[in-house]
């Protein structure tokens, strides 16, 4: 661990939970407003400067009162050992309002419960071995139409390839142009709704006054709508025998026979149709521009494929070995987790961190704070996926002397704390999609990488916060590595 490391904060826990030692250090902001228009401005630089103040800030904005979580510790003690006392909350709630209220991921209590259980089904370790084909057929397809010199916008393009993936292997269908359109755009047109610039524009406004993105929004769901409408129905009037999820969903029943409402059924593919491909897109665009940047670790990765894959597609026999590759996602969603904060409300007024917090209190639990803090990441800021491997400095570990890809292994420091990491959330409630997207990374990775290296086109970049954080439109050049079958 880097001597740097400064320390606990204020109050932090050392495990256990202390009593409260009093009110949240605050950022203060301005009268009424309070920090409305700063995070409008500059979300992420909001959180950097919050925590200077210390391990649990307080502020408000958007008419709600925030408290910022930077203590893994703390983290670990909502997430996971005292989940019971936080429920999602209001503002999370209203988010869900959005986008699939009666969906999985925005439910609560029972009804969470029961539809959890029922679409675990489809995120088995053994089916998601089964999708890792699809996985590997649709990143080589996407490569393969890419010229050598092409300019390519990388989040364009990935996002398209994770909606392809997500629909061949969850719901047993080829999407096409038209369906896939209707999605980018509910997607983009939530993602420029509910992003914090917008809630800065909406408090300032009447409420009666319905601004362009909001009229955009409620467009573009009314297209989604449809289109999940129709699938729905498509299936219904087709086979709905089969076990994957759209089928599942279509037939409408949990395993002792009760029925899901249609408002479930349609909430839980919008929840998939969001969830299952955004976050991974955003993961695999920070990803390659990373890689891009940086020819060391592009070499590195290469050898590696050379060594596990010999010269063909990866497949989920190579999935262990892909080791280096695991570490370039896990880096990539360290600097950038797509998800930049998990939302909590206690149930009651409560303490965390030797801190008291009110009732009503959102929580914020902030994936992108703890994961540059200096007191967990040597160099914070620099992109090394080394630090994931077992013994730290790799890099030439394929070279005669290293260990071979058998010798290696991701490691987390036994001094770190667990919670310092986790792009996934965490507890009973940790992303269902979890290990759907890590071996769609891994494999996306392997795949693209065999094929094609990228220059950047876009030198900087400037991420924007949206449902998750957005990359922006980053333009890369591809270098061919290989020739294309039709070639
Ligand atoms: C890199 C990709 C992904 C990231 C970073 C990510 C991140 C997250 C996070 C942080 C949560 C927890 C939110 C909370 O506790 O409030 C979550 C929940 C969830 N994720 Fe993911 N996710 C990813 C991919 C996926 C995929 C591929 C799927 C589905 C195919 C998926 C489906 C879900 C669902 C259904 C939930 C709600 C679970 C519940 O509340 O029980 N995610 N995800």
């Amino acid at each position: 661990m880097s001597e740097t490391r400064s320390g606990r904060r204020d109050g932090a826990t050392d495990g256990t939970e202390r009593p409260a030692t009093g009110g949240l250090p605050r950022v203060e902001g301005l009268p009424l407003l309070g920090s409305t228009l700063s995070i409008g401005r500059d979300p992420l630089g909001f959180v950097e400067s919050a925590r200077e103040h210390g391990d649990v800030v307080g502020y408000d904005a958007f008419g709600t009162d925030f408290a910022l979580v930077f203590d893994p510790d703390a983290v670990e003690t909502v997430l996971v050992s005292r989940a019971d006392e936080f429920a999602k909350g209001e503002f999370e709630t209203g988010f869900g309002e959005l986008i699939a209220p009666d969906g999985v991921a925005f439910t609560e209590g029972e009804q969470w419960r029961r539809q959890r259980q029922l679409l675990q089904s489809s995120f088995t370790p053994a089916r998601i071995q089964s999708y890792a084909t699809g996985m590997v057929v649709e990143a080589g397809a996407l490569a393969d139409r890419w010229d050598d010199g092409e300019t390519v916008n990388l989040r364009r393009a990935l996002s398209h390839y994770t909606l392809r993936v997500l629909t061949r292997t969850l719901f047993d269908l080829e999407f096409g142009d038209d369906r896939a359109a209707t999605v980018r755009q509910a997607t983009e047109a939530i993602s420029a709704y509910a992003s914090p610039e917008q809630h800065a524009v909406q408090s300032v406004l009447p409420a009666w006054l319905p601004t362009p993105t909001e009229r955009e929004y409620e467009a573009a769901m009314a297209d989604l709508e449809s289109l999940v409408t129709d699938l729905i129905a498509r299936r219904r009037g087709t086979d709905a025998a089969g076990e994957d999820l759209l089928s599942l969903l279509a037939r409408a029943e949990y395993p002792d026979g009760a029925r899901l409402s249609p408002a479930e059924v349609r909430d839980q593919l919008v929840t998939f149709l969001f969830a299952g491909h955004e976050t991974t897109a955003t993961a695999l665009t920070f990803a390659c521009w990373l890689l891009a940047g940086d020819s060391t670790v592009r070499e590195e990765l290469e050898r590696e494929l050379a060594a596990v894959c010999d010269g063909v597609d990866p497949t989920v026999a190579d999935l262990e070995e892909l080791t280096y590759t695991e570490a370039i996602a896990r880096e990539a969603m360290r600097l950038y987790p797509p998800v930049v904060g998990v939302y909590r409300e206690p149930q009651a007024a409560t303490t965390l961190a030797g801190r008291r917090i009110p009732a009503g209190t959102t929580l914020q639990l902030s994936t992108y704070g703890i994961q540059r803090d200096d007191r967990w990441w040597d160099d914070p800021a620099a992109f090394r996926p080394e630090r994931w491997l077992a013994n730290e400095d790799r890099t030439g570990y394929m070279d005669e002397g290293g260990d071979g890809p058998e010798g290696r292994s991701i490691e987390s420091d036994p001094d770190r704390p667990e919670y310092a990491y986790f792009p996934f959330g965490g507890g009973p409630r940790h992303c269902l999609g979890m290990r759907f997207a890590m071996t769609e990374l891994k494999l996306a990775l392997a795949t693209v990488a065999r094929r094609v290296a990228f220059d950047r086109v876009t030198d900087a970049l400037d991420p924007s916060v949206g449902v998750t954080l957005d990359p922006g439109p980053l333009e890369v050049r591809v270098r061919r590595r290989n020739k294309r079958k039709t070639e």
